[in-house]
């Protein structure tokens, strides 16, 4: 399934990506996951919550909320 549509990304090139460390929004990013239109965004949150783990998602750039990971 293409996650990000305007990069033509990929579910397992997100999820390959996170589980190789890039578990944040501007490491993605920088992979050539979203970032542009920016509509994949909760998407790839959501991914990396389930992937990273809670306590490896980041809470900066990617502004996941304490209440958006209690729901993950
Ligand atoms: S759908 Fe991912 S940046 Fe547009």
């Amino acid at each position: 399934m293409i996650v990000c549509v305007c990069r033509g990304v990929s579910d397992r090139e997100v999820r390959r990506a996170v589980a190789a460390g890039a578990a944040c929004l501007e490491t993605l990013e920088r992979c050539g996951i979203g970032g542009d239109c920016r509509g994949c965004e909760s998407m790839l949150r959501d991914m990396i919550v389930d992937i990273a783990g809670e306590e490896n998602a980041c809470r900066t750039c990617c502004a996941i909320e304490e209440s958006a990971l209690a729901t993950a």
